[in-house]
């Protein structure tokens, strides 16, 4: 099936990781790029569905529903993950939507901070980026403090 694109965006090969999600158009600071579309389902089958995957294009929408962009995305489930991101994720009202993080230029790449994903807190992050945490998850660690 032939995939629909969101106005303005493009699927092209990354340097971050196998296909990424570009612009075909600039992008103004604060202004929204794109839905992420696809299949509603609920948290327990995403978490199924995220077994069996290299590649998760399951974005959480309130820790019930999830959104799966492998069925019905638009492009914006071949967005990466950089620690230097040039877009941003908010749910409004149900709906997960991209905005730009800051002026966007046609022809580059579109990343947003995954933050939390249901990838193992192992993966490697391959962003490049100058500041990278080196994991794609923000793992947080507990602090003991010693006495
Ligand atoms: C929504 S897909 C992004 C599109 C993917 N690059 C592709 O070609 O299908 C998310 C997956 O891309 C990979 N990915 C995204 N950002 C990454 C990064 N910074 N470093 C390593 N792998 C990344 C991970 O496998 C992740 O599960
Ligand atoms: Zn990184």
């Amino acid at each position: 099936m032939r995939l629909k694109l969101a106005p303005g965006l493009t699927i092209k090969k990354s340097r971050i990781n196998g296909r990424g999600c570009f612009a075909t158009r600039p992008f103004e600071r604060r202004k929204k790029i794109a839905e992420y579309t696809g299949e509603r389902i609920s948290d327990f089958e995403a978490r199924r569905r995220a077994k069996g995957r290299l590649h998760l294009r399951i974005c959480d929408i309130d820790g019930r529903w999830s959104v799966d962009g492998a069925r019905g995305g638009n492009g914006t489930h071949y967005i990466n993950h950089s620690c230097d991101p040039n877009a941003y994720m908010q749910i409004l009202y149900g709906h997960v939507l991209f905005f730009a993080l800051r002026d966007i230029l046609a022809g580059e790449e579109i990343t947003i901070d995954y933050e939390q994903t249901l990838l193992p807190d192992s993966r490697r992050c391959r962003c490049g980026a100058r500041n990278c945490r080196g994991t794609i998850n923000k793992i947080r660690r507990w602090r003991v403090s010693a006495r």
